[in-house]
């Protein structure tokens, strides 16, 4: 086994002092492979080899954990309009923005955009950006905060005109069940919000309110994120009649005070041109060609970015079934609560890639998926293949609209499927240096948990690598 020593450098004080922090970390994992008879490899073991095949890549623990921090936006005007557990901190992103040394006239890339960070990091910088997402309403969000052209006194004329007494002339989305997510009380306030934004004719004033309905859903209703959806089984949560009606007017004023504080102090706000597609199949238009690239995709776990929306989903009728919602979390790059049919066909297709490690991870499962009783799965060698395959095309697609030089910082997590460890950062560093990117740096930015066995520790990093 190899140790830290091997691919740290000992005579570089900065790794010498992360050494022993970093060992502890892995240590545990040592203790627990070993006490389960493991014998697969390890994530020391890939870095020592990883280390060994591209010399020249940087390798840094710099447990810093600035990458995945949405906590810190919550203060922010514009990103604390939502809050998206998986999103960006916005620091992060400006920190990466001043070292790749990118200001107005050049163009930032996200092609798995979300709520919407990086685009409004880069408005705030006076740097024209493109968002791609995927899903319809995280869309909605991402179009929302990126629009700033609108008068904030038209959102308070149009709010003040709402009234909220009386019965709703509206109806709930009846593939929910509404009658437990929400107390009857609550439900006809939510209803009545609804049939008051449904009359505003603008569109673009509408969606602000959108926007503010959908951040109303959760705290009103009997469910939880953190960061699954679940029922609220404790009931600790304090929900009363006016609460709706409380957020949205408190999510409006917000909005107003906002856009009034981002009109005033960026003079030039860059651009935020933004598209609800699959960044997979997706092409820019031939004549956009960016400068920079920052972004976080779906990571290989079982985090479903549609089951755990799909309140709000729901809501604003994004989808009109749960087979819409199934369809929709198909497209997506994978999670494993994707159909079972649509892997079925997806396995007739001959591998795309040829990298040795994901073969040998995509084995290693194999024997482990027979032993264990009770998996929900019995496909995981294809889901591997595919979430890799996923990332292959994002990563070739946003090469063809990249010009020469262009960097990239990539944040992602790496996984532990039926205790099999799969090092997804350097696995995607590898796809990365396939479709012919040169690879630069891995910072490893924070360790953290195994959301399946808590005692394994897994990490998360930053990559960079450039066109
Ligand atoms: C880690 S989150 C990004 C969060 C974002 N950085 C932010 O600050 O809000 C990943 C996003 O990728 C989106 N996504 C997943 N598959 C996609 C695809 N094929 N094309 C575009 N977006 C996709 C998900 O809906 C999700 O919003």
């Amino acid at each position: 086994m190899n140790t830290l020593e091997d691919y740290l450098d000992i005579e570089n004080p900065r790794e010498a002092n992360m050494i022993t922090e970093v060992r502890s970390f892995y240590r545990k994992n040592f203790d627990l492979w070993k006490s389960m008879g493991y014998h697969f490899k390890t994530p020391d073991t890939y870095l020592f080899e990883f280390k060994k095949r591209y010399p020249g890549v940087v390798i840094e623990h710099s447990l810093l954990n600035r990458g995945l921090n949405f906590v810190n936006n919550k203060k922010k005007p514009i990103h604390r309009w939502t809050s998206y557990l998986e999103g960006f901190s916005d620091d992060f992103v400006y920190e990466i923005i001043n070292q790749f040394e990118l200001s107005e006239g050049h163009v930032i890339l996200d092609p798995f955009a979300g709520s919407g960070t990086v685009n409004v990091c880069a408005m705030m910088k006076s740097i024209d950006s493109i968002g791609i997402e995927i899903n319809p309403t995280i869309y909605r969000i991402l179009e929302t905060k990126t629009c700033w052209k609108t008068d904030p006194k038209l959102i308070l004329d149009e709010y003040n005109k709402m009234d909220f007494s009386g019965e709703p002339s509206t109806r709930a989305p009846s593939f929910m069940k509404v009658d437990r997510q929400f107390k009857p009380e609550i439900l006809k306030r939510i209803l009545k919000i609804k049939e008051q934004i449904e009359l505003i004719e603008d569109t673009s004033i509408k969606s602000y309110f959108d926007l503010a309905f959908i951040t109303i859903l959760l705290p009103s209703s009997n469910l939880r994120r953190s960061p699954s959806i679940g029922y609220d089984k404790k009931q600790t949560k304090n929900i009363y009649p006016e609460l709706p009606v409380e957020i949205f007017k408190k999510k409006i004023e917000m909005i107003v005070r906002d856009l009034r504080i981002v009109r005033k102090s960026v003079k030039k706000p860059g651009s935020s041109n933004n598209f609800c597609e699959d960044s997979k199949v997706f092409s820019l238009p031939e004549d956009i060609k960016v400068d920079a690239v920052i972004t976080s995709p779906p990571y290989l776990n079982s985090f479903d970015y549609v089951g755990n929306y799909k309140l709000e989903i729901g809501w604003m009728g994004d989808a009109k079934s749960t087979k819409d919602m199934q369809e929709l979390r198909d497209r997506m790059v994978l999670c494993d609560n994707v159909s079972r049919k649509m892997i079925k066909e997806y396995a007739q297709n001959p591998p795309l890639l040829s990298i040795d490690w994901l073969d040998y991870v995509t084995a290693a499962v194999e024997p482990r998926m027979r032993e264990r009783l009770g998996i929900r799965r019995r496909d995981y060698p294809i889901l591997l293949r595919k979430y890799f395959e996923d990332i292959y095309y994002v990563l070739r697609r946003m090469y063809d609209s990249m010009k020469s030089g262009a960097k990239v910082a990539w944040v992602v997590g790496d996984s532990l499927i039926l205790d099999v460890y799969i090092p997804t950062d350097l696995l995607t560093m590898m796809i990365a240096d396939v479709i012919g990117y040169r690879l630069k740096r891995l910072e490893i930015d924070r360790v953290r948990r195994s959301g399946v066995r808590r005692s394994f520790i897994l990490r998360e990093s930053i990559l960079f690598f450039e066109k």
